[in-house]
């Protein structure tokens, strides 16, 4: 459990942790060759030890070097992968493209993941058959099959940031060139496709589109995971919502432009310049409306932490969920807080009060978890959240990183 006093304005610089977003289908990334992987920049995080695990699982051998993850061996791998591991997590499920562009076969549960509505995988299947892979899914279990993948276009009904990994993926190892047309263009997806490059399977991004050139095989190759914005983007809210003034050093501003803009937007200072991002919000913000789409448009992940930051702005405001349209789990605690909140279809609508008070919650999934994190910052009195080993799935020292920048919070047993 989480408790934190709230009430204390939030003042100072935190450091972002490397993305957890971006690390997940790098490390899958590793599984495309026996040459060594070195990942730099890999937060310590309960999804990344479970996506280390998973390729352990599948033959590699992990080691740490500090931040560094090193993936290296796994001359074959094994063709089927845990339901456990899988079902923890929806990112394993990208380990399907790699062990088949590789074995020829796979065994892949169906994924898990945060509780966000129907999240399906539809469209890394059909993507996949689009390069020749066979399926048939049984017992919850995906048989996958191809003697070898081809290059081929596909076109994605949506720009789904998994199934774009899971086709350059593969793509990677595949004859000729893969075309992807509507792909997802988020700078994890970005950070992905820099990677393979590097590792000899050139990806180069279009207008319309991303192409990816296969190769018989690849080589190792050093990498450095970018800044995690959501990350950022939750400490900003963190310093915006507590009417303080947060700084977040070693971080990407051009990825944070939707947010940035909407906090200006909302009247809170906003300055970017050289890897840092800084919010001073010494007035109560006026409410904003929000639409989540996908990049560059507003990130869905950021939803529940600024319909948070919402709450206590002055006025109406309403977030859009496009992405995940049954990503309100969180909404239920902000009302016990004292949020004046009301769900209409996809979108949340929020009438600004004064002030919120302490409660005691529940984190559903991570960033429902930061949400609840960010009202308590504001809250009257103290807020007890339970379920903090969601938070650990997403954000690496959270206490330790809450309390540099003057919060009151502690991990309660
Ligand atoms: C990734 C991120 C997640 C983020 C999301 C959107 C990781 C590990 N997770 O999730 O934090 O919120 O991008 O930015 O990187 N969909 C289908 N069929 C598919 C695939 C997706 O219908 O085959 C739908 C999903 O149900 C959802 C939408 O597309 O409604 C977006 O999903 P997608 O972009 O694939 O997100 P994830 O890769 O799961």
């Amino acid at each position: 459990m989480i408790r934190i006093e709230g009430g204390r304005r939030l003042r100072g610089t935190v450091r972002a942790a490397g993305s957890k977003n971006a690390a997940l289908p790098a490390v899958m990334a590793g599984l495309l060759t026996s040459e060594p992987v070195v990942l730099e920049n890999v937060p310590h995080l309960l999804d990344i030890e479970c996506a280390l695990e998973l390729a352990r699982a599948l033959g590699k051998e992990v080691t740490w070097r500090n931040s560094a993850v090193v993936l290296s061996g796994g001359e074959a791998l094994a063709p089927e992968a845990p339901e456990e591991l899988v079902g923890r997590m929806r990112a394993s499920f990208l380990a399907l493209g790699p062990v088949l562009a590789r074995q020829g076969e796979a065994r892949m549960p169906l994924p898990g993941g945060c509780a966000l509505g129907p999240r399906p995988v539809d469209l890394h299947l059909s993507g996949l058959r689009r390069l020749g892979a066979e399926f048939e899914v049984r017992g919850g279990i995906v048989w996958a099959r191809a003697s070898r993948l081809r290059g081929a276009t596909v076109y994605l009904d949506f720009p789904s940031v998994g199934a774009t990994e899971q086709l350059l993926l593969a793509g990677a190892l595949a004859d000729g060139t893969t075309t992807i047309v509507n792909p997802a263009r988020e700078p994890e997806v970005v950070d992905l496709g820099a990677l393979l490059t590097r590792m000899g399977a050139p990806v180069s991004w279009h207008e319309d589109r991303v192409t990816i050139e296969g190769q018989r095989e690849l080589g190792g190759a050093e990498h450095r995971i970018i800044p995690d914005r959501i990350e950022a983007g939750t400490y900003l809210l963190a310093g915006a919502i507590t009417r303080g003034e947060v700084a977040v050093a070693g971080s990407r501003p051009d990825h944070l432009d939707a947010l940035l803009a909407k906090l200006a937007e909302a009247g809170v200072e906003v300055e970017s310049a050289d890897g840092v991002a800084r919010v001073r919000a010494n007035r109560r913000p006026h409410g904003v409306h929000v639409q989540t789409l996908p990049y560059p448009g507003f990130p869905t992940d950021l939803q529940p932490p600024i319909v948070a930051f919402l709450t206590t702005a002055q006025g109406r405001s309403s977030a859009r969920e496009t992405v995940f349209p049954a990503r309100f789990s969180y909404v239920g605690a902000l009302v016990r807080m004292g949020a004046q909140l009301q769900v209409s279809g996809d979108t949340v609508l929020a009438d600004g009060i004064e002030v919120l008070r302490g409660a005691s919650v529940d984190a559903p999934d991570i960033r429902a978890g930061a949400a609840l994190v960010l009202a308590a910052l504001a809250a009257e009195e103290t807020t007890e959240i339970r379920g903090e080993e969601h938070l650990s799935r997403g954000y690496e020292g959270l206490v330790e990183k809450l309390r540099a920048l003057g919060a009151e919070v502690c991990a309660a047993p």
